[in-house]
């Protein structure tokens, strides 16, 4: 008699972070150095206990338990300690609310993302690209998110809200995020509130991003409505004709420029330091812009079929996201009593989700340092797994702007990249070091480039 078939189930083991200090447990280790942290915690289980002070949290390390925890919205919602931090931020907008209520707002702001929508928002975003690599000159060292936030700012405000580009709330919000990121993220990471409120000249500065963005915010939602402007075709329109109210339309556009801004324009200056380091793969994208991309006169000319011609490029950014996924921590909370990995998990236990851990691990990612955009061809992505790799998280909540972000980044890359040779800044001895910051997204601290035109 032949045995039944049995289906290999992997059995996930449970284990506990080590090192963690009285009263602080982990919390030092996880907020002064956490990248080198995360990459250790595999070694002890797939399910790690990791101490947030007093608190027991768990660290999910494999990709099985990852998509496990964001789609099993019974036992798992959103929550936890950054999240806790970053709700006053975004009020009830889409990242933010529970599950019950987040299905409806989903349709409701989906159509904002549809693939038709972008037939308008190729233009834009070629045009701010080329202003961009336009704006500079032979020789420049540049500050690169000094450039790649208004940049990105200018492109959400401009395509979702139809903004004018010259107009000055354009540019008034363009020029606080770098300052509203910074701040959120000092926030996220301070233990206490009272030291938020602290007159820094940081908190100083957040405090006038906070209030130029909810005015700029109120202002465009004010505009509209006194206008009854019905030709427009933007993610104000579409709230407007869903009847959100003038709180719920804030929310949401805060969250759409929270989420948008600083995730795309860290990704875009990592794409940019890692061509710095690159020459081969700088080539290669700067030889495909000039075949794919329009002439200057011609920006609404561009197809998304033209964006997907954008092969090597794209791989570039692929790798980027792998190498350095802009969310690269998050959380859910426990809401009913479940068993993860074997382990008992309360309602209210922090769950914590770092897609940076995964893309790091060497069993899914082979020399996962090494900057490799070749991972990405046809035939190596086919060995990758697929699984493993999760910039955009994963499930219902996963992020609704990834195809416009990939649009965006891959764009303002292979435009820069086809006008500009980017070469680091040297140090003492070797290229000057660019470290990464993890904060609300991970940054690339202080990335400074000269460039160079390039005229081949
Ligand atoms: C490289 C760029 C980006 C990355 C890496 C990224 C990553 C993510 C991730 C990981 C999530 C899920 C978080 C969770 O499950 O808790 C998310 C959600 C979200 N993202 Fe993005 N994002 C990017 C760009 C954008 C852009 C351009 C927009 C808007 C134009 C956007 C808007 C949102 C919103 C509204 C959510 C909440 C979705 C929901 O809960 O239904 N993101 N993003």
């Amino acid at each position: 008699m032949t045995a039944p078939a049995v289906t290999a189930v992997p059995v996930h083991r449970a284990g506990r972070a080590p090192g963690g200090l009285p009263l602080l447990g982990h919390v030092p280790a996880l907020f002064r150095d956490p990248l080198p942290f995360l990459r250790s915690l595999p070694a002890h289980g797939d399910l790690v206990e990791v101490r947030l002070g007093p608190q027991r949290a768990v660290m999910v390390c494999t990709p099985e338990l990852f998509q496990h925890v964001l789609t099993d919205n019974r036992h798992f919602d959103k929550g936890g300690p950054l999240f806790d931090k970053l709700r006053p931020f975004l009020g009830d907008g889409l990242g933010s609310t529970p599950h019950e209520v987040h299905r409806r707002q989903r349709r409701q702001l989906q159509p904002a993302f549809r693939t038709e929508a972008f037939g308008r928002y190729l233009g834009v975003m070629l045009e701010e690209a080329l202003a961009t690599a336009g704006g500079w000159s032979d020789g420049d060292v540049i500050e690169v998110e000094r450039h790649a936030y208004p940049l990105i700012a200018r492109i959400i405000t401009r395509t979702m809200f139809s903004a004018d580009g010259s107009s000055a709330a354009v540019a008034r919000i363009a020029s606080v995020y770098p300052d509203f990121h910074a701040g959120i993220g000092r926030q996220m990471r301070y233990p206490s509130a009272l030291l938020d409120r602290v007159p820094t000249p940081g908190n100083r500065r957040f405090r006038h991003a906070c209030r130029t963005v909810s005015r700029e915010v109120d202002g465009a939602i004010a505009a509209r409505r006194s206008a009854r402007d019905t030709t427009k075709d933007d993610l104000l329109a579409l709230m407007i004709g869903e009847g959100l109210t003038d709180r719920e339309m804030r929310d949401q556009v805060v969250t759409m420029l929270t989420g948008g801004i600083g995730t795309s324009a860290s990704a875009l200056g990592w794409a940019l330091h890692f061509l710095s380091r690159d020459e081969e793969s700088a080539d290669a994208v700067a030889r495909e812009a000039r075949a794919v991309l329009p002439a200057r006169a011609d920006t609404r000319a561009l197809t998304p079929a033209d964006i997907a011609r954008l092969e090597t490029t794209s791989r570039v950014v692929a790798e980027t996201l792998r190498y350095y996924p802009s969310a690269w921590f998050y959380s859910r909370t426990v809401t009913a009593p479940v068993e993860l990995a074997g382990e008992h998990l309360t309602p209210g236990t922090p769950v914590l989700l770092s897609p940076y851990l995964l893309h790091h691990r060497p069993d899914l990612y082979p020399d996962p340092e090494r900057f490799d955009p070749g991972r990405w061809s046809p035939e190596r992505r086919a060995e990758l797994p697929r699984q493993a790799y999760v910039p955009f998280g994963f499930g219902a909540r996963k992020c609704i702007g990834d195809v416009y972000a990939l649009t965006e980044i891959t764009l303002a890359l292979a435009v820069i990249a086809s006008r500009w040779h980017l070469l680091p800044r040297p140090g003492p001895v070797l290229p000057h070091l660019v470290e990464p910051r993890p904060w609300t997204v991970i940054h690339p601290a202080p990335l400074r480039l000269r460039l160079r035109a390039r005229h081949s």
